[in-house]
């Protein structure tokens, strides 16, 4: 009976740190310097989310030298990631999740 409950204590460990997770990325590589809502060393999500595409977001997380230029930045403070395919969609997904709301009136 005990080996039964830490065999699934483990399991349900296991399974939580399998497979990434938007606000995980976001606390492990990003949380320095980006916010959700208000202005770090970076613009908030709220900023990025409401200008920028999901192609955009993707190029400058793995092409910050190259994509802060095209939008407009004079410098290039933040560093290249390499991050797997799918925590770059996690992270996307996440930044795009702080979209302002279209007023409905
Ligand atoms: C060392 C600080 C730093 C870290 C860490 C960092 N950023 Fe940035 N980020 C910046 C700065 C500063 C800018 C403004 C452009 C520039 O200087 O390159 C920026 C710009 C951006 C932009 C474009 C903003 C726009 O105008 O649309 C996106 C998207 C972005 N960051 C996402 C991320 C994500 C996702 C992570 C984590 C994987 C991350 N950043 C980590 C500092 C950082």
């Amino acid at each position: 009976m005990r080996t039964i409950v830490i065999n699934v204590l483990l399991f349900v460990t296991l399974a939580s740190f399998a497979g990434a997770d938007g606000k995980q990325v976001f606390e492990t590589y990003c949380w320095g310097c980006h916010h959700q809502t208000a202005v770090a060393f970076g613009p908030p999500f709220t900023e990025i989310a409401s200008k920028r595409s999901a192609e955009e977001i993707e190029a400058m997380i793995t092409d910050p030298a190259g994509v802060s230029k095209l939008f407009g930045y004079k410098r290039n403070a933040m560093p290249p990631f390499k991050l797997t395919p799918e925590e770059l969609k996690e992270i996307t997904a996440y930044i795009l999740s702080y979209k302002p709301k279209k007023k409905s009136h």
